[in-house]
Formats: structure tokens, sequence, C-alpha cells
């Protein structure tokens, strides 16, 4: 078995997590894989909150149908998708292209065109749909980061997000969350899941080959 497979096999969404911390290098690995997802035209529509602070893990608890992790996790990251795409959000993207690469932001033009005639054409909620479906790859790098460092991790869409932005002052950014990971160490004796099977659909059933 390759070393990734058996990673995944490892992980599972932990249920119950034992409160010891997460080392620092080790959260830094998996926001640097996080910040490595691809997106679609590259443009990464969404922000990451990552939380550590009690209190406000205590106030997310509540809203997040008291589901245990939340509190005795390390630090609980929320995947915010940008509630909508402006022009001037598409330039900035073009100017960091530009200084990224050394290249001018003229020889974008063409670029820059294409992608502002799709995403501006679009409703507000369709590109915030669009930009949540972004953040979930995102959501994917995370776990399989996270697994890769032995770090236990609880994806959930188990909260209420209005209540959830509200906490958190989203809207006043221009986001809005869509779902939160928990980071942090299965408790082996409390988690029922600790043993359980990997329970998954049949590749003959899950894949069409052709
Ligand atoms: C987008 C998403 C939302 C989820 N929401 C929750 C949640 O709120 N609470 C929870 O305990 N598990 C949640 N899960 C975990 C799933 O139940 C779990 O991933 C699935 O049953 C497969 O099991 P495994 O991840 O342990 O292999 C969520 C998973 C995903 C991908």
């Amino acid at each position: 078995m390759s070393d990734l497979i058996e990673k995944l096999n490892w992980r599972y969404a932990t249920k119950r997590m034992n409160g010891t911390a997460v080392p620092q290098e080790k959260l830094d690995t998996i926001l640097e894989a996080i910040k490595l997802s691809p997106s679609s035209v590259g443009l990464q529509p969404y922000t990451i909150l990552v939380i550590e602070d009690k209190e406000t893990k205590e106030k997310i608890h509540t809203i997040a149908n008291n589901q245990p992790q939340i509190l005795e996790s390390s630090a609980l990251l929320v995947f915010a998708a940008w509630e909508k795409i402006t022009a001037n959000d598409i330039t900035e993207y073009m100017n960091l292209i530009a200084t990224t690469r050394g290249i001018s932001v003229e020889s974008l033009a063409g670029f820059q065109s294409s992608i502002q005639g799709g995403i501006l054409s679009r409703s507000e909620d369709v590109n915030f749909q669009w930009a949540a479906r972004q953040a979930y790859i995102a959501l994917g790098h995370a776990l399989v980061a996270a697994a890769t460092e032995n770090v236990d991790a609880t994806p959930m869409e188990g909260f209420n997000a209005e209540q959830l932005d509200e906490l958190l002052g989203l809207r006043e950014k221009g986001l809005r969350s869509v779902v939160i990971v928990t980071l942090g160490y299965r408790d082996e004796e409390k988690d029922p899941l600790v043993r359980a099977k990997k329970v998954r659909r049949p590749h003959d059933e899950l894949f069409i080959r052709i």
C-alpha cells in the first residue's frame, strides 16, 4: 500500500479529540497545503480563518450543534467564500500574477477580459456558489495534508452559517462561511469511531472506466 493510501485509511472524521496542541510546524504545513490548492482560473475566491482562541471556540461550539471536537481541538479552520466577486478583485489578481512572474499587466489583457466576461456576467449568488466549490477543493487539501502530518481533522457542515458569519463579522469582510475543520488529536478512549471500518462504495460502482 502506498504511504498516501495508508495515511488516508488512518484518517477519519474524528468525533472526539483530546485537547493536545498541534505543533506550529504541522499547522503551518497544513496551511501551506491549503495555499497551494488549485482553484478555477487561480483566483482563490475564499479566505480561511484560523481560530485557536478558547473563547471564540466556545462560542462556535454552541452554534455548531455542540459538537465536542470544537472545544477539544487545537485549531479550528473556517473556510469562508467570497460573497461576491468584483472587477477590482480580478484586477488585483492580474497585478499579483504580473508581479509574481515578472511580466507586464498589459500582457495579461486577454486573460483578464476572458475571466471578467465569464465571472462578471454571472449573478452574485452563482459566483458565491462557485467560490464555495473552490473553497471545498482547499478543504480537501487540508484533510489530506493533515493526514500526512498525522494530525486528526474533522470536516463539518453541521453549524449555523449565518450565526457563525455574525460571530466572526464575516459579512463585513465580504465573506460567508461554508465549511469548518477541527484539527487536533483523536481521543482513543472516548471516540466511538476510533476503530470503525471505513465505509466506501465499491470500486466498480464508484468508477466507470471507458
Ligand atoms: C463537507 C463535509 C461535512 C461534514 N460535516 C460533518 C459534521 O458536521 N460533523 C461530523 O462529525 N462529521 C462531518 N463530516 C464527516 C463525514 O461524516 C465523514 O467524512 C464521512 O462519514 C466519511 O467518513 P470518514 O471521513 O471518517 O472516512 C463531514 C464531512 C464532509 C466532507
